[in-house]
C-alpha cells in the first residue's frame, strides 16, 4: 500500500509532462532536473522507457541511484554547471528555482519545449483553470520574461499542474506491474509523525517519495 501510494503525484505529474505535454519520442534527448526527487526517479524510469536519452542533476551522494534508475549523463550539482556541459536537448523538465530555468534555455535546441511544474504559472494555465480577467494578467506578467526569452529561441516556454487521470493512472499501473518501472521510496513515518514526514520533505532532500502510512 506504501508503494502504491506514492506512486499517483509522481506518475501522473511525470506522465504529463513526458508523454501528453512533450511527446517524448525514442532518440530524443531530455534534461530532467532533481533526479533523486520523487518527480524526478519516476521521470528517469518513464523516460528511458519511452527510448529517450536521459540527463539529470543531483548531488554527489545521489549519483549512483540516479545511474541505477538508467541516467545516461548525471551531471552532479555540486561540481559542475549543468547549462555548460549539455546542449542541443529536445525537452527539459523544469522543477526547481527560477534561476535554473533560465539556464535551461541554454541547453534547449530550436524548437525545443521548456516545461515546468516548479513555476511561473502561464496564461495557458490560467484558462485552463477558469481565471478570472485579472488573475489572467497577473499571471501572464508573471511568465513574460521567460516566455519572452523562449519564443526568441524558438523554444516553447509552459507550465504544467497535475491533474488526476484514471485512464493514465492505468497505464501507470501495467508499467509497475510488468517492473518497467519501480517506485522510490525514502522513508515511511507513521501516521502520528505527519508533521515530522511535512518538516523532511520541506527540507528538499528525499530521495524519491517519503509516504505517511495510515494506522
Ligand atoms: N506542478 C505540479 O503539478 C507538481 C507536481 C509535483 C511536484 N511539483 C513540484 O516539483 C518540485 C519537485 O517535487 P519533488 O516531489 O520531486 O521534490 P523532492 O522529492 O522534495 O525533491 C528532493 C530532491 O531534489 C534534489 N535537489 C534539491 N536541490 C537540487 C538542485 N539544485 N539540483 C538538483 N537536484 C536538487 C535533492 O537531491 P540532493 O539531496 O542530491 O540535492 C532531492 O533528492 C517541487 O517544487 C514540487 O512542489 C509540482
Amino acid at each position: 500500500m506504501e508503494e502504491a501510494a506514492s506512486i499517483p503525484l509522481v506518475g501522473l505529474t511525470a506522465w504529463q509532462v513526458l508523454v501528453e505535454r512533450a511527446k517524448l519520442a525514442k532518440g530524443q534527448k531530455v534534461l530532467i532536473h532533481a533526479g533523486s526527487g520523487g518527480v524526478g526517479t519516476f521521470a528517469i524510469q518513464l523516460a528511458k522507457h519511452l527510448g529517450a536519452t536521459v540527463a539529470t542533476t543531483t548531488s554527489t551522494a545521489n549519483v549512483e541511484l540516479v545511474k541505477a534508475l538508467g541516467a545516461d549523463v548525471v551531471i552532479d550539482y555540486k561540481t559542475q554547471d549543468f547549462e555548460k556541459v549539455l546542449s542541443d536537448y529536445d525537452v527539459v523538465l523544469n522543477s526547481l528555482d527560477g534561476g535554473t530555468l533560465q539556464k535551461c534555455l541554454n541547453v534547449l535546441k530550436p524548437g525545443g519545449k521548456l516545461i515546468s511544474i516548479s513555476g511561473p504559472p502561464d496564461p495557458n494555465f490560467a484558462r485552463e483553470q477558469g481565471l478570472n480577467w485579472f488573475l489572467r494578467q497577473v499571471l501572464r506578467l508573471l511568465s513574460f520574461g521567460i516566455r519572452r526569452k523562449a519564443k526568441a529561441r524558438q523554444i516553447s516556454y509552459s507550465f504544467l499542474f497535475m491533474r488526476a487521470n484514471g485512464a493514465q493512472l492505468n497505464q501507470i499501473t501495467s508499467l509497475i506491474e510488468a517492473g518497467t518501472i519501480r517506485p522510490v521510496m525514502d522513508r515511511v513515518f507513521p501516521f502520528e509523525a505527519t508533521n515530522e514526514a511535512l518538516a523532511y520533505i520541506e527540507a528538499g532532500r528525499s530521495k524519491g517519495k517519503a509516504v505517511v502510512a495510515a494506522k
